[in-house]
Formats: C-alpha cells, sequence, structure tokens
C-alpha cells in the first residue's frame, strides 16, 4: 500500500461503474488518479466524438468523494505533443469490436500507453464492461513486462441489468426499455439462447453475440469453464456493448 500510484483512466462522464474503480484502486494505493480525457483516437466519427458527454466539474466532484487523490484532465497537445507513436494492437484489435471499430483499439493502446508514461501507476484499474479492451491491455502490458498491475472491477448494472456506460443517458426511455435485452440474452447461458432473445427484440439490432473463452478470446469450446458471452449492437441509434461470464450474473 506504501508510496504505489493507482492510475483509473476514464474518458469522464462518471458513474456509479467508475466510482467501483476508484474505491478498489483506494484499497491498493494511497495515491489515485483519475484520469479524464476523451482519446479522438479510439472513436471512428467526429460526430460520435462529439455527442460524447463531457461534465468536468461534476466528474472531479464525484472522484474525489470516491477517493481520487488526483483527478488529472489533460488537453489533447500535453497527451499527443507532436507526432503520434500509434501502438497497434495486433489481430485481436481486428475482431469483435474491432471489426466494427476500425482502428478503435490502437486508438485505447496509443492513449492509455500516453497515460501510463505520465502516471507512472502500480496499478491501473480498468472494468469488465469493456472486456475486449481489457484483454488487449492486460496482453501488451504483459507482452512488453510493463511493471504494472492490470486490475480489473466486475460491471455495475442498474437494477433491471443494465450494465452501466457513459453512453445511457443519451437512451430515450423507449431505447433503454429495449436495451435490457443485452443483459437478459447473456443470463441464458449460451449461444442459441442468446441470440433468439436477442431477435425478440425488434428494436435492438445484433452487431455480434458470441461466446468466447476468456483466456483466448477465441470462441469457447464445448464444455470451457471460462466462456464468456460477448454482445454488441444498436438501440435508438446508441451503440451498446456488453459480457457475462455463462452461468453468472457478472
Ligand atoms: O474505457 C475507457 O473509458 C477508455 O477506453 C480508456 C481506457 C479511458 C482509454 O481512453
Amino acid at each position: 500500500m506504501q508510496d504505489s500510484i493507482a492510475l483509473v483512466p476514464t474518458m469522464g462522464a462518471l458513474h456509479a461503474g467508475h466510482l467501483e474503480l476508484i474505491r478498489r484502486a483506494r484499497e491498493l494505493s494511497e495515491t489515485v488518479i483519475v484520469s479524464i480525457f476523451v482519446n479522438p483516437l479510439q472513436f471512428e466519427s467526429a460526430a460520435d466524438l462529439s455527442k460524447y458527454p463531457r461534465d468536468l466539474a461534476g466528474d472531479t466532484e464525484k472522484a474525489i468523494a470516491a477517493g481520487a487523490t488526483k483527478v488529472w484532465a489533460p488537453n489533447y497537445n500535453e497527451v499527443y505533443p507532436g507526432e503520434i507513436a500509434k501502438i497497434s494492437a495486433g489481430a485481436i484489435g481486428e475482431i469483435f469490436e474491432g471489426r466494427h471499430r476500425t482502428g478503435h483499439f490502437d486508438g485505447v493502446l496509443t492513449v492509455v500507453s500516453r497515460l501510463f508514461d505520465y502516471a507512472k501507476p502500480d496499478y491501473a484499474i480498468f472494468g469488465e464492461k469493456d472486456f475486449q479492451q481489457l484483454f488487449i491491455i492486460k496482453k501488451w502490458v504483459k507482452e512488453n513486462n510493463f511493471p504494472i498491475d492490470i486490475v480489473s472491477v466486475p460491471t455495475v448494472r442498474d437494477s433491471d441489468g443494465l450494465a452501466l456506460s457513459s453512453r445511457n443517458i443519451q437512451l430515450t426511455p423507449a431505447g433503454r426499455r429495449a436495451a435490457l435485452i443485452i443483459s437478459q440474452a447473456l443470463r441464458t447461458g449460451n449461444k442459441e439462447a442468446m441470440l433468439q432473445t436477442l431477435a425478440s427484440e425488434p428494436d435492438f439490432q445484433v452487431d455480434y453475440a458470441e461466446v468466447i473463452d476468456e483466456e483466448t478470446f477465441e470462441l469457447a469450446p464445448p464444455g470451457s469453464q471460462s466462456a464468456r458471452g460477448i454482445i454488441a449492437g444498436w438501440v435508438n441509434g446508441l451503440r451498446l456493448i456488453d459480457n457475462m461470464r455463462m452461468g453468472s450474473d457478472q
């Protein structure tokens, strides 16, 4: 606990899920840095980037109340002074989320590497909600022998099952109701039932719904003890993702 630094990288619009990350960070370190930076490199369109919710004053208050000792909201030039040395996520960055969001994970790794360079954390905390992101960051840290512990925190859900996301505030009431089909599908515990459940909601358009092995991110072999359902799709113009360990509700 002594003298270590925990970093919670965020893009702001903090919700209860982020606050769990901050609380976990505070259990690990006395110094908890919460970074808030909406990273243009991980958005595919300027429209999506400009729609992303921003509330620095509110976020700062929430982060401090949850245990942050420093809220760090750098501007673009601080994060990317001069030419950007892009980091490639490789083949894993091109499947599932990566297939639907070209270059997204390269953008994530590039910003995370800049944030790590500045903050020099001993721990970096990420949510399981972005499970492929978590997998890619862990893999990259391991392959490069960075002396940083990547700590993951389970997804926080509303009482009706919807995974918390900064984007949820953009859902209409009807869209929010339709979005509940995602966690309902994940709870069925197998791919066929997942697809059938999703098909029962006409206002949800599936991008993918698969069961992967969480150790490899490949399609889960029959009988896998570490199978995880992953779903992405669209509801009222918003793209939502979620995942769950098969046979659990997390
Ligand atoms: O998960 C997020 O909010 C972002 O992808 C991250 C890790 C802060 C990088 O911009």
